[in-house]
């Protein structure tokens, strides 16, 4: 994907001190570790990739928020976002009890957010649970709540290393058809404890993003993934878009659309001509 690359744990502290002096006030941190297990275990581990790179951006970057992505796909060796049975189907309940594990251990390496994205059933109450119960009562938690199951998260999966080696994602992410189920998601992500919201993908479902920020009663963020910054790179690079122009116009959509806060991979983009 342009300008998107996997990072080392140093190059990475550096890029989040770069992100630090743009102004940008926070980083989304994901692991793509080289030892991949059926549970993902080393998602989990006290010296795992990321909760190295915590430790380094902490010191490197102190400013800036440290916002983790809490999933199984980048650490299992079948790709799937949870424990799967032996009749290949991701099992909700025991992959719970590991996210609160992998929370925990996260929290305890200094993430400031969690931010759980694999759409298990339970899974804000689990890891809530698990971060109280462990002294982290004060780390909050931003809740994939309305995760869709788009192919619009093709150049992520490539770059993460990420696709489900058989199956799809499609009995725990949401049908792309339809729109109540995204109010039902949020709302029992908040009756579980979340913290803040997310929307995701964010340009072709800005109806959606607007339904759940007027029902929402706390903040509402979007994500506009890997393949909606691809397609604006890919046009511009054929000369049919203006690459600032579209990039810029995309987000004031998704914030006229109602998001709080934007995770977007055209940040620095962004901040560098805001600057
Ligand atoms: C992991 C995860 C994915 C993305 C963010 N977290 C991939 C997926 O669900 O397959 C996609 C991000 C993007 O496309 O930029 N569950
Ligand atoms: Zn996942």
């Amino acid at each position: 994907m342009p300008g998107v690359y996997q990072e080392s744990v140093d190059r990475l502290a550096q890029s989040a001190k770069e992100s630090q002096d743009l102004g940008l006030t926070s980083v989304i941190l994901f692991g793509v570790p080289d030892e991949k297990d059926a549970l993902g275990s080393s998602s989990w581990s006290k010296d795992g990739l990321v909760q190295r790179t915590l430790e380094a951006v902490a010191k490197e970057a102190p400013e800036i928020l440290r916002v983790v992505d809490l999933c199984f796909c980048e650490y299992t060796d079948h790709g799937h976002c949870g424990v799967v049975t032996p009749e290949g189907e991701v099992d909700n309940d025991p992959t719970l009890d590991n996210l609160a594990r992998q929370a925990v251990s996260l929290a305890d390496a200094g993430a400031q957010v969690i931010a759980p994205s694999g759409m298990m059933d339970g899974m804000v109450g689990a890891i809530r649970d698990g971060l109280d119960d462990n002294g982290h009562s004060g780390v909050p938690i931003l809740s994939y709540a309305v995760k869709y199951a788009s192919a619009f998260y093709g150049p992520f999966r490539d770059v993460a290393d990420s696709a489900p080696a058989f199956g799809d994602r499609r009995t725990y992410q949401m049908d792309p058809g339809n729109s109540i189920e995204a109010l039902r998601e949020a709302a029992l992500d908040v009756a579980e404890g979340a913290d803040m919201l997310m929307v995701k993908p964010a340009m072709p479902y800005l109806d959606i993003l607007r339904m759940v920020k007027d029902a929402s009663p706390v903040p509402v963020g979007a994500y506009q993934v890997s393949g909606e910054y691809a397609m604006l790179h890919a046009a511009a690079r054929n000369g049919w878009l203006d690459l600032d122009r579209t990039i810029e116009e995309s987000l004031l959509s998704i914030r006229r659309a109602g998001a709080d806060f934007i995770l977007t991979y055209a940040a620095r983009e962004m901040a560098r001509r805001l600057a």
